[in-house]
């Protein structure tokens, strides 16, 4: 059963590691008859969540018009959440966190999501998985809470400059994930 997939990226740098790795998820997925749509939320105009409890009221997820009533609509739509993204400071980049902090408006919405499964690709230039655990535990707690099954929290180490990841076998392996999903 071909899905459909949103792929959220983090980092602002193109051909960076992150992106490679969503460049190969999406290669594999899309090998497999996915349909698969990337959205860059560093490309992206998404403000901080606002917290005006007004989500849905006029229509969009969001009161005020930003991007993230462009991404709503392909989560709205997806069966599955993909996010690649580089770490920053033991955490999501700030202008992807803003687009996850937007996801609030689902809840206030009382909109039932047709994701129901999410997968975390983080690389990081440390070398010690303990340095993860933030973003790690944060996703998780995501997904427990928006009652998504976990398809992995993939950690890559190491990464430091563009196109590390091109010196390991991570692509190849993301990309058979891509096929398997
Ligand atoms: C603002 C900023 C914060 C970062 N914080 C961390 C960090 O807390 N831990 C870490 O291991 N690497 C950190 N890094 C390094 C990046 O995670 C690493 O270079 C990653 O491979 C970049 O991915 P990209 O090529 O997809 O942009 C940080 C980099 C930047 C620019």
């Amino acid at each position: 059963m071909p899905k459909n997939i949103i792929v959220l990226t983090g980092s602002p740098r193109k051909g960076g590691n992150s992106d490679l790795l969503a460049d190969a998820f999406i290669n594999g997925a899309k090998s497999a008859g996915h349909n698969v749509i990337k959205f860059t939320a560093a490309d992206k105009d998404i403000d901080g969540c606002k917290a005006c409890n007004k989500c849905f009221s006029k229509g969009n997820a969001c009161f005020f018009s930003d991007d993230f009533n462009e991404l709503a609509p392909l989560v709205m739509d997806s069966d599955l959440l993909v996010i690649s993204t580089p770490l920053y400071w033991f955490s999501f980049p700030s202008k992807l966190k803003a687009a996850i902090d937007k996801f609030y408006s689902f809840i206030i919405g009382n909109i039932t999501l047709r994701v129901k499964e999410s997968l975390l690709i983080v690389c990081g230039a440390a070398e010690d998985e303990e340095e993860f655990q933030g973003i790690i535990k944060s996703y998780e707690l995501i997904t427990d809470y928006m009652k998504w099954t976990n398809k992995g929290s993939i950690i890559i180490r190491g990464m430091r400059e563009k196109g590390d990841v091109l010196k390991t076998d991570w692509i190849k392996k993301i990309e058979e994930m891509g096929k398997n999903i």
